[in-house]
């Protein structure tokens, strides 16, 4: 794979920094919501899923990508890029026009879902020839995570399109449900998953748990069986089934998920990346608890409908996007490479107030979701969260400076073996002394200090936003950012039976 491309590296940066914008300008955006959660989910995390499940399935096959396979990547991100921003195009002017124009809309949608579809099937070919071609691995098996991710996608696209060319109340949150279960536990699910297998240990920099494989490997049928009878259930209308498989899934994924806690009792969060992803698993724990809670407080699918939309900046949010930020901030500087020395300059950078980072951006999204009622809290919460989540760009900013710059210092072939012969250059050799201060500072570089001044300094901003807030709240704010107010719990209905 190449070490720099300006479409694999930055596409989903542009989509994250869209979706700030609308965030911002929502007042005035139509279909704010959806395409809030669109240019995270399909926008940015698809296209993430996208490149890293082709520089994983390579690197888990040990097979490398020809100039040809290059070409036909960059071709295929050029293909989804466009089928998305169709979809994003589309699907709010389906919401904005009516008569004539909502036809030449729907076409739109539907041009747009279809060359998306394209691209992950050509993408699903792709992965399906390297997996036969490749010689047998222990972990070959995780490419099938991602075969099967791709066609859950697939099927989330023809339910999302069909959703938006207008369908009945009771239909719409039927399809809805199977939407949320074939790209949520589907498509993010399983290429999650199969990326974390061999990349948890990895990002810890530690030895993955014994049983990872085999777990992995005998819970992937029991994935992709159960989210097929959610998506069955839910296209039905058949609650009981599509509950027992959302069942089957969450015990199969708590199985899973002892393979991840091995490595971590080992050695603890002490990188950003990580931790980050760590916060983001935590928040789709939330998430699928949630989903289980709306379950048993609806009574028809149009409440599921309604209620199950209030989890939207739980997995959006507190999942998606961090789970995306900790994954990228690790994998950049792997990939961009040049040696232990420009490694470390960008870790150091990419580390850099992790602590205050992850901190904010969790008490920001708990702030925010909690108080979602009260505008001025609510505020609060996205201005502290927003703080944590930029603070990724500025870190990914000095991060490529320090690459750079690294690169630059990094003595080439040529000098280096100057160096080595030069008397003069023997005799400035670093001194014990130096060298036992660079150790520490190697030691240093990954690590986060989670109860120094940096918790601290998170906490004082905290409290002062949150004051702020608070003061405000009492004086009645305008309601310029809500997102979406969830439904109060008098409005949620009785707890107890479901009506089809
Ligand atoms: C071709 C691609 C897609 C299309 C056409 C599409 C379409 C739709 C439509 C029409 C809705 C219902 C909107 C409403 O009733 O207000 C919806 C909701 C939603 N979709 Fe998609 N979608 C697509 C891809 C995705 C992907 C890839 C994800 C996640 C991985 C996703 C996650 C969601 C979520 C979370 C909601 C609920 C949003 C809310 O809070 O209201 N969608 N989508």
């Amino acid at each position: 794979m190449k070490r720099r491309s300006s479409l694999r590296d930055y596409t989903a940066f542009v989509w994250l920094i869209a979706g700030g914008a609308v965030l911002i300008m929502r007042p005035v955006v139509p279909s704010a919501t959806w395409l809030m959660v669109h240019l995270v989910m399909l926008g940015a995390l698809t296209h993430s899923a996208f490149v890293w499940s082709e520089y994983f399935t390579h690197a888990i096959l040990r097979t490398r990508a020809t100039p040809m396979q290059v070409r036909r990547a960059r071709q295929r991100i050029i293909v989804l890029i466009i089928g998305t921003l169709l979809v994003l195009v589309g699907i709010p002017l389906t919401s904005a026009y009516g008569g004539g124009h909502l036809r030449s809309a729907w076409t739109i949608v539907a041009a747009g879902a279809g060359i998306i579809i394209a691209a992950i099937g050509w993408h699903t070919v792709f992965i399906w020839r390297e997996f036969t071609r490749a010689l047998p691995g222990r972990f070959n098996f995780v490419t099938r995570y991602y075969g099967a991710a791709s066609l859950f996608l697939i099927l989330g696209n023809i339910f999302g399109a069909s959703i938006s060319f207008g369908v009945g109340e009771a239909t719409q949150a039927r399809l809805l449900a199977a939407h949320l279960a074939a790209n949520f536990l589907g498509w993010i699910g399983l290429t999650v998953i199969g990326t974390l297998i061999t990349f948890w240990s990895t990002m810890l920099r530690t030895q993955m748990a014994p049983h990872t494989a085999r777990f992995s490997a005998r819970l992937f049928p029991v994935f992709v069986a159960s989210d097929l009878t959610v998506i069955t259930g839910a296209l039905l209308g058949m609650l009981p089934l599509a509950v027992g498989g959302f069942a089957v899934y969450l015990l199969a994924l708590v199985v899973w998920a002892s393979t991840m806690w091995t490595p971590l009792r080992k050695v603890s969060l002490r990188e950003f990346a990580p931790a980050s992803v760590a916060a983001g698993l935590t928040w789709a724990v939330v998430g699928l608890g949630g989903v289980l809670l709306v379950i048993y407080r609806s009574s028809t699918w149009s409440d599921f409908d309604a209620n199950v939309r209030n989890l939207s900046p739980i997995l959006v949010a507190g999942f998606a996007l961090q789970l995306l930020i900790g994954a990228l901030s690790y994998l950049m500087p792997m990939v961009m490479g040049g040696g232990p020395a420009v490694s470390r300059a960008m870790n150091t950078q990419m580390n850099r107030y992790g602590v205050a980072r992850v901190i904010l951006t969790n008490a920001g999204l708990i702030l925010a979701i909690t108080f979602s009622h009260r505008p001025a809290l609510h505020i609060a919460g996205i201005v502290l969260a927003g703080i944590g989540f930029l603070a990724f760009f500025s870190a990914t900013k000095r991060a490529l400076s320090a690459f750079i710059k690294a690169k630059k210092e990094a003595p080439t072939s040529a000098t280096k073996t100057a160096t080595d012969t030069s008397p003069s250059e023997k005799s400035q050799a670093p001194t014990a002394g130096e060298q036992a201060s660079q150790r520490a500072i190697d030691r240093r570089w990954g690590q986060l200090q989670w109860a120094g001044s940096e918790m601290i300094g998170a906490i004082a901003i905290i409290a002062v936003v949150l004051s702020v807030g608070a003061v405000v709240d009492r004086g009645e704010m305008p309601k310029l950012l809500v997102v979406r107010a969830p439904l109060p719990p008098s409005r949620l209905l009785p707890l107890g039976t479901l009506r089809a």
